[in-house]
């Protein structure tokens, strides 16, 4: 009793073939009309790690642990064989598992340390189980798993009070229940809260039954469909127009844990260049050269921090890709020298359309070297998009890939910093990119989900190639299951309007909870003109999201952070200054996320399962980043007070020096130049100076301020590292673990090194202990009294105090 490995199911399709035909229904007439179920139980073999179960009518239907907490479901179709999807898995190498099997009159049942799998027999079903026998999740009992044509479908039991995340890029509200959502990969330009699909197609989500969580990843590429309770009350399902029926369960309880038995699957980001987290300008489009260095030093005049300047499609000579437009940018190397000079980094459109051109290199190149996409019959495809009648490469090629990646880094060497690929739905004019066209990989009915995937996989792969110590830095648009491992995703062409700035909240939510963390939304809005408050209010949030960058349509008003008066730059330069002052805290987030797939922006319920006002509607606009800051952000046009749902635990307002009880909701001034944000006690923000750019050398002394609201418990692990080379992976970074302890008679910070692999600069540490009712009586580093180096503000109740040189000391206790 072996294993089956999923390549090499030759040998015993062709037994699974013939019981199809003994089992099946002769008639075609009847499965033409409807679906076939899975039936009854005919025999079943146990694999290392589970079983393959022979089920009516002549199906297979393999299921198996991948590791204790993540089981594989697999049918084998009688009347089909399958190739399951490989390229979004980065890990099948099977670790330890125990599973025990146990047969039951009318079940088998498989047991691992974390959770059970019952397999009932008289039909086939499949029921997954927590380790005190609650129901995770369940076949629907009448309907199961199915199949109509291509198409595959598997119905499970909803609750009544089920809720259901992820999905990536969705609209609608952050819990998807209660329609119908479908994957297939669209350029959606003007989409709004109803549109569906969009530009992602990530088939994964999370249910949450009586309050534990589970995650389903249907790991299939094909048009899919997620029923979450739409038009019944029966049931929900998941469904795919073609390919096989192959799902992952992953047991919770927490949504953390789901999260991270996902990502363990399908992969992490890896960490992005340090620069990448600072403010970015784009729009569509900056030019000629001329334009974009004046904008590079407005900023600079203007001392409002920023690193990335993006170039939209008008920098290419009529939009010929991996060209320059000859007059508007006559020296493109002079020009980003200049710019990398300031200290900008420069990011162009790259859109996978190739001019169809006789005489233009990367079109002549591709026909030469079989790198497009194809009809059945021979004929290499021809859609339009903005260069006109254009070529599609097969990123399913590795040589294709390769290719692509030597005009990426000829990009490179003239001194662009990192890529952004748009219109990789594919987009074409009038939308229907043929379904019948052919990549290596198979047609795009297969493939079109994933065109983006291996755009961007390419892309990553050949830049670190090319670069093997520069971490890559992609920003794509379309993308399926596993994007994280290779780009930041922005959520396309939204519009400036509030209810598209509270959206953009819940899709960004929806995506961290699918994976994908590097995420954002252009600020301001792509599509017309945000009013003065409203690019306050955006750029307020866009200062708390993974992703900051500032992008607007052609022909839209300028939408630069001064150009919308004096006041409204000053609170834009303030909400951008807050982002740089967070960026050891943001770091050290992306730093967390890129090891256990946590999003960095969260829902409230992310640290807050059980609690039910986590969940309602009315609080989607807020959100965590990292355990202990909850931000509330003004996303109303006019709001000058804010009503602030803070969840358990004491929560200290950072603007007021007010401390709330939790589990209540309270209202808060937000005047128009405030981002509402709460630290939890026990909570630890690291801070730094403003810069005005990621990587710039500050003049005076460098100082890191901690923030500290101090309680009995409460820790913060600050990760540093060089920011750009891939050298941490060998260990050159350095972690410092923060942590708090009180008593009755006062509180202490600890600060131990964990890791020590990296040099940081000296510098001052200033802590500022919030909340501290009464001056104290004594204060001591590493047990030794201190007389000066510390004030305390009666008024907000902030004892400040500096040590000098963070290598030598360890605790600070006030009494
Ligand atoms: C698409 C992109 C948008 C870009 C435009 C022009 O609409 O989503 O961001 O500005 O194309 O390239």
């Amino acid at each position: 009793m072996t294993e089956t490995p999923r390549a090499g199911r030759g040998a015993q399709s062709g037994a699974v073939l013939l019981a199809g035909i003994l089992f099946s229904p002769p008639s075609t007439a009847a499965q033409a009309d409807g679906y076939t179920f899975l039936g009854a139980l005919v025999e079943f073999e146990e694999t290392v790690r589970g079983v393959d179960l022979r089920c009516q009518p002549g199906a297979r239907l393999e299921v198996s642990f991948v590791d204790p907490g993540t089981v594989r479901v697999t049918l084998d179709r009688p009347d089909r064989e399958e190739v399951v999807l490989m390229a979004p898995l980065v890990d099948l190498e099977p670790g330890r598992v125990e599973v025990e099997i146990v047969e039951e009159p009318d079940r088998i049942l498989l047991r691992s340390t974390d959770l059970d799998v019952a397999l009932e027999r008289s039909p086939c079903r499949v029921t997954f189980l927590d380790k005190e026998g609650a129901v995770l999740s369940r076949d629907e009992p009448g309907l199961g798993i199915g199949w109509d044509g291509d198409e595959v479908r598997n119905w499970k039991t909803i609750d009544e009070g089920e809720r259901f995340f992820g999905l990536g890029e969705k609209g609608g509200n952050v819990d998807k229940r209660g329609r119908e959502w479908e994957l297939w990969t669209s350029d959606m330009y003007g989409y709004d809260s109803e549109t569906d699909p969009l530009y992602q197609s990530i088939p994964f989500f999370i249910g949450l039954r009586d309050g534990r969580a589970y995650g389903i990843y249907l790991n299939n590429s094909y048009r899919s469909r997620f029923n979450l309770g739409a038009g019944n009350h029966r049931y929900y399902s998941f469904a795919a127009e073609g390919g096989a029926l192959d799902y992952f369960f992953f047991a919770g309880p927490g949504i953390p844990r789901v999260v991270e038995r996902y990502t363990e699957l399908t992969g992490r980001m890896p960490l992005p260049p340090k620069w990448a987290l600072g403010y970015q300008q784009s729009r569509w489009s900056y030019y000629p050269g001329d334009q974009v260095s004046d904008l590079a030093r407005t900023f600079r005049e203007k001392r409002i921090p920023a690193d990335v300047i993006y170039l939209d499609i008008h920098y290419m000579d009529g939009y010929r890709v991996f060209t320059w437009d000859p007059e508007r940018f006559p020296d493109p190397e002079g020009l980003l020298a200049e710019l990398g000079a300031m200290g900008f980094k420069v990011v162009p459109i790259v859109d996978p359309g190739v001019k169809q051109e006789e005489g233009y290199v990367v079109a002549d190149e591709g026909l030469a070297g079989d790198h497009f996409v194809k009809y059945p019959d021979g004929q290499v495809f021809v859609g339009s998009v903005w260069p006109g009648r254009s070529y599609f490469p097969d990123y399913t090629r590795a040589p294709a890939r390769a290719w692509w990646g030597g005009h990426l880094e000829r990009l490179m060497d003239q001194g662009i910093d990192g890529i952004w690929n748009d219109m990789n739905e594919p987009a074409v004019w009038g939308k229907a990119f043929p379904v019948e066209v052919e990549s290596e990989a198979g047609s795009f009915k297969r493939i079109r989900n994933l065109y983006a995937f291996y755009m961007a996989m390419g892309s990553y792969e050949e830049l670190v190639e090319a670069r093997p110590h520069e971490r890559p830095f992609i920003l794509t648009r379309a993308g399926f299951a596993g994007i994280q491992r290779y780009a930041a995703v922005w959520t396309g062409d939204n519009t400036a309007s509030w209810e598209h700035l509270e959206l953009a909240i819940r899709m960004l939510i929806g995506l961290g909870l699918s994976g994908v963390p590097f995420v954002g939304a252009d600020v301001g809005g792509f599509i017309g003109g945000p009013s003065p408050e409203l690019f306050v209010r955006w750029i307020q949030v866009g200062a708390l999201t993974p992703f900051y960058r500032n992008h607007t349509a052609i022909e839209t008003p300028p939408q630069e952070p001064w150009a919308f008066g004096k006041e409204v730059e000053a609170i834009a330069r303030q909400a951008i200054e807050l982002r740089y002052r967070m960026l050891p805290y943001l770091y050290s987030l992306f730093r967390e996320s890129s090891r256990t797939g946590a999003p960095i922006l969260r829902p409230l319920f992310w640290h807050h399962q059980a609690d039910t006002t986590a969940y309602r509607p009315e609080y989607e606009h807020q959100f965590h980043l990292g355990e202990y800051l909850l931000a509330a952000p003004v996303t109303r046009d006019g709001a000058r007070r804010q009503d602030v749902y803070l969840p358990e635990g004491r929560w200290l307002d950072l603007a007021t020096e007010e401390v709330y009880d939790g589990s209540r909701t309270v209202t808060v001034d937000a005047p128009l130049d405030r981002i509402p944000l709460f630290l939890r006690a026990g909570g630890i923000l690291p801070l730094q100076e403003v810069v005005q750019f990621v990587g710039e050398e500050t003049a005076g002394p460098l100082r890191l301020v901690l923030e500290v609201f101090p309680a009995v418990g409460g820790s913060f692990e600050l990760y540093e590292d060089d920011g750009t080379s891939f050298a941490y992976r060998d260990g050159a970074y350095r972690t410092t673990l923060f942590s708090l302890t009180a008593d009755e008679n006062g509180f202490e910070l600890v600060r131990e090194v964990i890791h020590d692999g990296y040099a940081v600069p000296d510098r001052v540490v200033e802590v500022r202990f919030h909340a501290v009712e009464s001056p104290p009586d004594e204060i001591a580093i590493d047990g030794r009294r201190l007389s000066e180096e510390f004030s305390y503000d009666v008024e907000r109740r902030v004892l400040t105090v500096r040590v000098r040189s963070p290598g030598i000391w360890q605790t600070i206790t006030v009494r």
